[in-house]
């Protein structure tokens, strides 16, 4: 009893150390939670939310057009098919074929509709021609996000103090990817403004101008990447939609049940609640 009479009075104490023990912990918890979001936003550039609608089939097909014309020459999406694509997009097999593969497989054939959506770039290439293997984009709008993608595509611009590749991306800074899209966009320049705080100046990023232009007008070059956005986020999610719709039907029933139930108990309480 004595020893239990001790811990009583030691109880205060304690409390205290596990109350700052949470206060420490959650603390640190948010902190690490506010650099993970500084993290994911990149350097200096907020992220633009592009309209996402995977359910849009006519923006999803414009998407995968863009995707494997343009990237997939560097990256693979091997967690994919083409035939499952074929079939979220509403494509027949050789709408698939003619206008949506351009690999051939190891026998130097056509690649097969029912095949992995593989780059024809092999690995070793990469590392070579970029000094890192282009990553696998087929959940890269999990890993990343949409907004981050989009803005990403978005921020290519000229850097001469950049040698060799001479371009830079403001979300992505110091990325080995070239401005695949620029023949679209155009080339950009970041605008700065000297912002002056606290009797300190700093540059501060204002956006880009457009220094020349593309095939594309900059709505348009928009539209596009909203598209590529929007088939990036169907490869990370592809039974999105499915889902969607079984969800539906599912809630659809439980409401359904949930009257039935109640008109059942009704029935069941009538006589005895008298
Ligand atoms: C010429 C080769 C090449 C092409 C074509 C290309 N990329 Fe890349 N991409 C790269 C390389 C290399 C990296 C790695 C950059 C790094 O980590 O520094 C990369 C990185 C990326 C990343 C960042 C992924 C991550 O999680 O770090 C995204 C997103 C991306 N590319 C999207 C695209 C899209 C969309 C296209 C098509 C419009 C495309 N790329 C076309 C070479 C390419």
């Amino acid at each position: 009893m004595m020893g239990l009479n001790t811990g009583t009075t030691d109880k205060p104490k304690g409390q205290l150390m596990q109350r700052r023990n949470v206060a420490q912990w959650a603390t640190g918890a948010l902190l690490s939670l506010s650099a993970s979001v500084a993290l994911a936003a990149g350097a200096s550039v907020p992220l633009e939310s592009p309209a996402i609608d995977t359910g849009n089939i006519k923006s999803l097909q414009r998407g995968a057009q863009v995707f494997v014309n343009h990237c997939m020459g560097c990256h693979t999406a091997d967690y994919h098919r083409y035939s499952r694509m074929a079939a979220d997009l509403d494509l027949t097999e050789e709408e698939t074929l003619e206008n949506f593969i351009f690999t051939t497989d190891k026998s130097g054939e056509q690649t097969k509709v029912g095949s992995l959506m593989e780059s024809a770039m092999t690995e070793d290439y990469g590392r070579q021609a970029f000094g890192v293997v282009p990553p696998n984009l087929a959940l890269t709008a999990r890993s990343r996000g949409t907004d981050w993608i989009y803005t990403y595509m978005k921020s290519f611009y000229i850097d001469e103090e950049r040698g060799g590749v001479g371009v830079n991306n403001k979300v992505y800074p110091g990325a080995a990817m070239p401005h695949v899209l620029w023949e679209y966009q155009g080339w950009q320049k970041p605008i700065y403004e000297t912002e002056t705080k606290d009797g300190v100046e700093t540059e501060v990023f204002k956006g880009f101008e457009l220094i020349s232009e593309g095939t594309m007008t900059p709505e348009e070059y928009d539209d596009m990447i909203t598209d590529l956005t929007n088939f990036m986020a169907y490869l990370a999610d592809p039974i999105k939609q499915e889902r969607l719709r079984i969800g539906f039907w599912v809630m659809l029933f439980l409401l359904g049940m949930a009257v039935l139930t109640w008109f059942l108990k009704q029935e069941y309480w009538k006589d005895i609640k008298k």
